[in-house]
């Protein structure tokens, strides 16, 4: 597994850029969706949380690495806008019992199988009825499309639309796809890459 503060303590770039992940702002965009407090999972150096909270959203933020979360916070005050970031793994972290959240978006959470379903599965019980759950990672390649994709080589560290929908059980599913498609988000999401990108709603 990667060692995520040894990865965000290095100076350089940011590693995903600054600018909020498209898949973040297509939800968004949205007729239907609508959230005034929304959870980010694994929100890293803050990117996709700091912008939700500059469309005047309530954000909560958890992630893994401390010096990922301590980045992040510098860039929320730079950016004048005020996220709560809380610094830990996803495997073990239970929020309050009666904390709700409108979404929950989960953006290239790179972990084990185990890690990824404790996180769909604490954001199914903490979702408002009618929530939205939504995630966008790396995807199990068909075996056509080879090496020529970036992303982890591990397949264990890759999602199927199969594993997410059985997690939400009852869940609506808005859209649920894998594809090619050309990541440009910072130094390290470059290039063709073979992805998932999930919506789905908690029912009423
Ligand atoms: C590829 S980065 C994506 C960061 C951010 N979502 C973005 O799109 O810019 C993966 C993030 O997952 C976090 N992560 C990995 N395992 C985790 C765990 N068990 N609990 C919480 N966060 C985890 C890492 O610390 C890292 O910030």
């Amino acid at each position: 597994m990667p060692d995520w503060d040894k990865r965000y303590g290095k100076v350089g770039p940011p590693l995903f850029g600054d600018a909020p992940n498209e898949y973040v702002r297509a939800i968004v965009a949205r007729s239907d969706f609508a959230a005034a407090r929304v959870l980010c999972l694994a929100d890293g150096d803050g990117r996709n949380g700091r912008w939700l909270a500059q469309q005047g959203i309530v954000v909560d933020a958890v992630d893994l690495s401390e010096v990922a979360t301590e980045l992040a916070r510098s860039k929320d005050r730079a950016a004048g806008v005020s996220v709560n970031r809380i610094a830990a793994d996803l495997l073990k972290w239970q929020p309050e019992s009666a904390e709700t959240w409108d979404a929950v978006f989960v953006i290239y959470l790179q972990a084990d199988p185990m890690t990824r379903e404790a996180s769909a599965r604490l954001a199914a019980q903490h979702l408002r009825p009618g929530g939205w759950f939504c995630l966008e990672a790396f995807a199990q390649k068909p075996a056509e499309v080879g090496d020529g994709a970036m992303g982890p080589d591990d397949p264990q560290l890759r999602y199927s639309i199969d594993e997410i929908t059985r997690w939400l059980p009852g869940f609506h599913v808005i859209e649920a796809l894998t594809g090619r498609v050309r990541l440009d988000e910072g130094a390290r999401h470059r290039g063709d890459a073979w992805v998932a990108r999930f919506a789905a709603r908690k029912s009423d």
